[in-house]
């Protein structure tokens, strides 16, 4: 098996290569003078691993690029932080069901595919080959142990990541509750643990996707007025778009962090052992 990503999955499809002992092949990535893609490939095998997480539009199209360049081998895609998959209903009549159309158009001349923590398992179903989910809440689990925080309370920001926070919390045997939102009165909404008291507490609050940071920053700010003695931020896709990691670390968040399903500067977790491990366990099959 060869080994190639595009261009913001570098690093991850390096360690995830190390981890397999499987060559990763040199792509070359430019574009023509009227602004479209191109890449060239060196030379693929049979079976051809592609790590490519669709972080914005290029890459959505790097990965069609790359899927195509390696028509002649058997392809296993691996697409750690798949963009488009928050819009996977149909909210309003007009709208696509933009995460189906992303399954969709990735499909084509792909064998499998691997996700990494994905927003909701359902959009799954719209890949034309079998999806897994892989989930990286242990590693999450293993960096907050590293932080050495004293008896951490883990928070998920909402019902949807209570499953996450769980496994997350399992690591450490710490405590782990969700955040809830009560409305005071036509302006004022309190958002407070369900049922764990948070002062005193360094809490860690945990999520699948921090984007603008807002759901974050707000349950931050509360906590600190609840008396919590630290707040962390930890995700696994960190997009931290306008702003939001100076929007957290501005709202008192003493650390924020997150993987490298999306590469940047905060992305201290890994998800490439738990890939790895799903790839190998799937070829046992
Ligand atoms: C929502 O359901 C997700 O799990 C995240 O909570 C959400 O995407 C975070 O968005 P933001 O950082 O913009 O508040």
């Amino acid at each position: 098996m060869r080994i190639i990503s595009t261009e913001r999955s570098q690093v991850l499809a390096a360690r995830i290569a190390e981890k397999l002992g499987a060559p990763l092949v040199e792509t070359k990535f430019t574009r023509f003078p009227d602004g479209e893609m191109y890449l060239r490939c060196g030379e693929l095998d049979k079976e051809t691993l592609i790590v490519s997480s669709v972080v914005d539009n290029d890459m959505l199209v790097q990965t069609l690029l790359a899927i195509d360049a390696a028509d002649q081998s058997r392809n296993t895609l691996v697409v750690p932080y798949l963009g488009y998959s928050r819009q996977d209903k149909r909210f309003f009549p007009g709208e696509p069901i933009s995460a189906r159309a992303v399954a969709r158009a990735l499909s084509t001349g792909i064998d499998r595919v691997f996700v990494v923590n994905i927003h909701d398992r359902g959009v799954l179903d719209h890949f034309g080959a079998p999806a897994k989910d892989v989930t990286i809440a242990p590693a999450v689990g293993g960096y907050i142990g590293d932080l050495h925080l004293n008896n951490p309370l883990v928070l998920a920001p909402d019902e949807g990541a209570i499953n996450f926070a769980a496994d997350v919390a399992a690591v450490g045997g710490w405590d782990c509750d969700h955040l809830e939102k009560t409305r005071l009165s036509g302006e004022e909404v309190r958002i407070a643990p369900k049922t764990i008291d948070a002062a005193g507490r360094e809490v860690v609050i945990v999520d699948d996707i921090i984007s603008t940071g807002g759901t974050l920053a707000t349950a931050a700010c509360m906590l600190r007025e609840q008396g919590a003695a630290s707040t962390h931020a930890a995700c696994v896709h960190g997009v931290l778009t306008s702003g939001a990691y100076t929007r957290l670390r501005a709202a008192g968040v003493s650390s924020v962090v997150s993987s490298d399903t999306y590469e940047n500067a905060s992305s201290f977790i890994s998800a490439a052992n738990t890939i790895a491990t799903a790839i190998r366990e799937d070829a046992h099959r």
